[in-house]
Order: C-alpha cells, then sequence, then structure tokens
C-alpha cells in the first residue's frame, strides 16, 4: 500500500514510517519540520520506498499517484511548543484536517486521524473511556491544543456526513522513546536532560499528579492495528500503568545513575491531575495492549538519549 503520513518526519510520524517501510509499503511523509528534526529520518531516507515532501500541510498538499491511505499525526505536541504558537497548532488541526479529509476523499483512500488524551482535559472521569467527553477549558493557555484536537475529530465527523470519507480517530495517550526533542519540555526527556547533567529534576506541583507512559514500539503497533478498523470508529491508545510524577522522577535518577535533588515548582494552569487509558475496546476490537514496562521502555531511551 502506500501511505501518506502527515506529519512523518516527527517523534511518532518517523518510527510509523520506519515500521510501514519495514512491512514493505510505500510511504509519502508530508512534513515542515516545524517541531523535529531532519535526523528523525536520516536512516531511512534513501529507501526506494520513502519520498518526503517538506510542505506546512496548511498550504494544501498535491501529491501524484494513487494513495491508499492517509494518517494525520501533523501537529506540534509537546505544551511548550504549542504554546509558542497557539495559532499554528489551533489551523494545523482543524484547517489542516480538513485539507487531510479532502485530499483522503479525491484519493479515495481511508483516513486515520492522530488526537489525543488531552481531549478528556482534566478529567472526571477515571480511567478514560471512549465515550467520555472531557472537561476541557476552551479558553485556557491550552485549549489551541486540545480544543484543536475536538474541534479536528469534529472535522472528521462532520465531513463525513456528507461526503464518503472512511476515517478512524486514535487518541493516543503519553507516549515517549527515542527521537522526541530533548528540550521540548515534555516530561520524560526533561528529567532525563536534568538527570544527565547533575540539574534539579524539576517536578510541577507536589508530584502526586498521574500520567501513563506508552513506549513507542508498543504505540506504533497499535496504530498499524487501528488502520485496519471498522469505518468511524475511535480508540484509546495508551499504556494502562498509572505513575506518579514523583515514581517517574525517582526511576529516571536511579536509571541513569543521578545525584540531582528532585524540586518542586509551581503546577502550570489546567495541568491535569490523572490520566489512565481505558483500552479494553482497542484490546477486545484491535487485539492489541503494550508490552514494555516503563523501566526497560526508559531504559531504552536513556540509551538513545
Ligand atoms: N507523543 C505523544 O505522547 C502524543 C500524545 C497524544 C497525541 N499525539 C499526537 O501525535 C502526533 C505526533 O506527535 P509527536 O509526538 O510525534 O510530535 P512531533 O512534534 O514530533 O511530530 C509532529 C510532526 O508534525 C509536523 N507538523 C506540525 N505542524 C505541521 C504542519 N502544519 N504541516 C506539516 N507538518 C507539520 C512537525 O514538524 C512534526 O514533525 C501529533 O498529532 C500529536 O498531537 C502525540
Amino acid at each position: 500500500m502506500r501511505f501518506l503520513i502527515a506529519g512523518g518526519g516527527g517523534f511518532i510520524g518517523s518510527h510509523l514510517s520506519e515500521k510501514l517501510l519495514k512491512k514493505g509499503h510505500k510511504v509519502v511523509a508530508v512534513d515542515n519540520f516545524c517541531s523535529s528534526s531532519r535526523k528523525n529520518i536520516e536512516g531511512f531516507k534513501e529507501h526506494e520506498n520513502f519520498n518526503v515532501v517538506e510542505e506546512d500541510i496548511l498550504n494544501g498538499v498535491s501529491i501524484e499517484g494513487e494513495i491508499d491511505y492517509v494518517l494525520h499525526f501533523a501537529s506540534r505536541a509537546s505544551p511548550k511548543n504549542y504554546q509558542e504558537h497557539p495559532l499554528h497548532t489551533l489551523r494545523t488541526n482543524t484547517e489542516g484536517t480538513l485539507k487531510m479529509c479532502r485530499l483522503a476523499d479525491n484519493k479515495n483512500a481511508k483516513l486515520l486521524y492522530a488526537s489525543t488524551s488531552e481531549v478528556y482535559g482534566d478529567p472526571e472521569k477515571h480511567p478514560q473511556t471512549e465515550d467520555y467527553w472531557g472537561n476541557v477549558n476552551p479558553h485556557g493557555p491550552r485549549s489551541c491544543y486540545d480544543e484543536g484536537k475536538r474541534a479536528g475529530e469534529a472535522t472528521l465527523r462532520s465531513y463525513s456526513e456528507k461526503n464518503n470519507l472512511d476515517y478512524r480517530i486514535i487518541r493516543i495517550f503519553n507516549t515517549y522513546g527515542p527521537r522526541m526533542m530533548k528540550n521540548d519540555g515534555r516530561v520524560v526527556t526533561n528529567f532525563m536532560r536534568q538527570a544527565k547533567n547533575g540539574k534539579p529534576i524539576t517536578v510541577y506541583g507536589d508530584g502526586t499528579q498521574t500520567r501513563s507512559f506508552c513506549y513507542i514500539e508498543d504505540l506504533v503497533a497499535g496504530i498499524i492495528k487501528s488502520t485496519e478498523s471498522e469505518n468511524g470508529k475511535v480508540y484509546n491508545l495508551g499504556n494502562p500503568e498509572e505513575h506518579t510524577i514523583n515514581e517517574l522522577a525517582e526511576k529516571i535518577k536511579d536509571l541513569t545513575g543521578s545525584d540531582s535533588q528532585i524540586v518542586h515548582r509551581e503546577l502550570p494552569q489546567d495541568d491535569p491531575l490523572r490520566r489512565k487509558p481505558d483500552i479494553s475496546k482497542a484490546k477486545r476490537e484491535l487485539g492489541w495492549e503494550p508490552e514494555t514496562g516503563l523501566s526497560e521502555g526508559l531504559e531504552k531511551t536513556l540509551k538513545a538519549f
């Protein structure tokens, strides 16, 4: 099959591109590298079945030839980065998603959209199932991303009402692994950088807030299984093992053998207190669940770091 991956040069997109190439597919990655490094694709950019188109999806993308599948992963994803570029983030997930719908429709291709656990906001329901509607501040510092993704989901739904679009949505929970940008402010890379440099490890709030961390190889396996799902389906993809931020800091300190101190800073506005995916639907319908434990995944990530 020939896949077009919007955001195919990013952290998740590049691992996905590489995996699809290994499976014998063709991949066209469309990326403007606004939140990632071109190094991500270095290992396979010369592959005969790989092409990269350096373009902002907001400018429109014209691709010659047939496309079987559009995977829409383009979006700044780290809070630090999207809060520096709120309008671009919002537009990429709304106007950009509409452009991806039109492209898939014109090519008679299926579409998969990478949404996020952030659509649940600071959840009042725990763990989060796909039918939970969320608790999101529409006018907060993170709304460009959270509401952008919610509007992106609504765009697929609305477009497909009047057009013959075959789509599915995955809501990705915190994923980590090699190729994450070292300084983009995401918690795993922040702690690793600080621990390795002997700097204080900064925990926001008292550190009792929880997150679930999915290793990239597990996520990519889940994404590939989701591509085969029925039209209109929504799946949570993430690791349901829940850890406090304090636990993560301690684990990274241990694994790096660092003597950094753990220090606490004020919790940013609208930072969710609990996050844990209910993945029973993905287990039941896709036969997918993550296999990599946190220590194993962190060790692999540290090696690449
Ligand atoms: N990593 C996670 O934990 C996580 C969690 C939930 C959802 N997601 C979603 O998965 C997708 C990929 O995230 P990631 O972690 O790989 O982030 P990333 O920043 O590494 O990748 C995103 C890629 O999209 C590209 N991009 C952004 N806007 C673009 C535009 N307008 N035109 C063309 N390219 C553009 C960036 O340059 C980058 O290469 C995003 O949609 C993100 O919202 C990620």
